[in-house]
């Protein structure tokens, strides 16, 4: 048997028995969409420098180019589609929750801003893409979305799929409730990361016995530490990705594997 097969199976192993699973995914779990990496070759960091786009300060000087680069990344997500281990995640929260107190309970951590983990609940249940989630298991946000827009003056939130004109300022978005400038919804470097979300997380993950790590490079705090917690309670860490990072050597066990591949034959065993 092939060593990645050894893996998947000690994998299933593991969450046989896991009573609370915490999945964090990154970038990773939504290169298979079509939706490219941070870090990777030809990643977003690699095409284009955060430094200059991803700030409070970038945004504050020339909002229209922050803009112009997040509509490219919306239109860019917009058609992709939730890829199998979006969808055998889904699957195996909704399996989980249907079992009330027999299953196990599965919360997502995610850093993406692509809202695949949401879109993949409503596909697999044949719900409108749009449809209100589940608060129980809706993925948490850490990094935000990028298809929610907010307020920079009354901190008003909206969803808006549709173009963004950044041709002037006077064109970008505006706050219907009290006209300031919108921004993309999204956490940029120096930001604090959105207190729900990041509370859910920690708690999440605190009381997990086991955490599923798909698909991030574990490079970004404090996203990266959140399996730590599981593992200081006693827990076990799963990895999923076809490179090593710095979690690798904290898991239990490593699966080099791509995240569509891995991970739907990893949760068959609950589903
Ligand atoms: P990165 O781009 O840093 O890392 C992506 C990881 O996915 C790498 O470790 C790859 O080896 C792995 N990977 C690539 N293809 C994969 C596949 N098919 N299946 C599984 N894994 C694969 O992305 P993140 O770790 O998500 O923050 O980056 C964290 C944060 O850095 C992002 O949320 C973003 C960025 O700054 C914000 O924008 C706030």
């Amino acid at each position: 048997m092939h060593p990645a097969e050894h893996a998947i199976n000690d994998g299933r192993a593991l969450i046989t028995q896991a009573r609370r699973i915490a999945i964090l995914t990154g970038a990773g779990v939504s290169k298979e969409s079509g939706i490219p990496t941070f870090r990777d070759a030809g990643g977003l960091w690699r095409t284009y420098s955060p430094q200059e786009l991803a700030n409070p300060d970038a945004f504050a000087r020339d909002p229209a180019l922050v803009w112009a680069w997040y509509d490219m990344r919306r239109q860019k997500m917009a058609p992709c589609d939730p890829n199998p281990a979006h969808l055998a995640i889904a699957r195996c929260q909704l399996f989980n929750a249907s079992q009330g107190k027999e299953g196990k309970a599965i919360h997502v951590i995610t850093q993406n801003v692509d809202g695949l983990h949401a879109l993949a609940l409503n596909r697999v249940q044949g719900f409108p893409d749009d449809a209100p989630l589940d608060p129980a298991l809706a993925p948490l946000e850490l990094h935000g979305n990028i298809y929610r827009i907010r307020c920079t003056g009354c901190g008003a939130r909206r969803v808006d799929r549709g173009p963004i004109d950044s041709s002037s300022v006077a064109a970008l978005p505006h706050c219907r409730l009290c006209g300031a400038l919108e921004r993309p919804d999204i956490v940029w470097f120096g930001e604090m990361l959105p207190e729900g979300p990041l509370q859910g997380s920690i708690a999440a993950s605190s009381d997990a016995d086991l955490a599923l790590v798909v698909g991030t490079s574990g490079l970004v705090q404090p996203a990266a530490s959140l399996p730590l917690l599981t593992r200081q309670r006693g827990g076990h860490i799963i990895e999923v990705n076809p490179q090593a990072t710095p979690l690798s050597r904290e898991a239990t066990v490593v699966i080099p594997m791509a995240a569509g591949a891995a991970v739907p034959k990893l949760l068959k065993a609950s589903d």
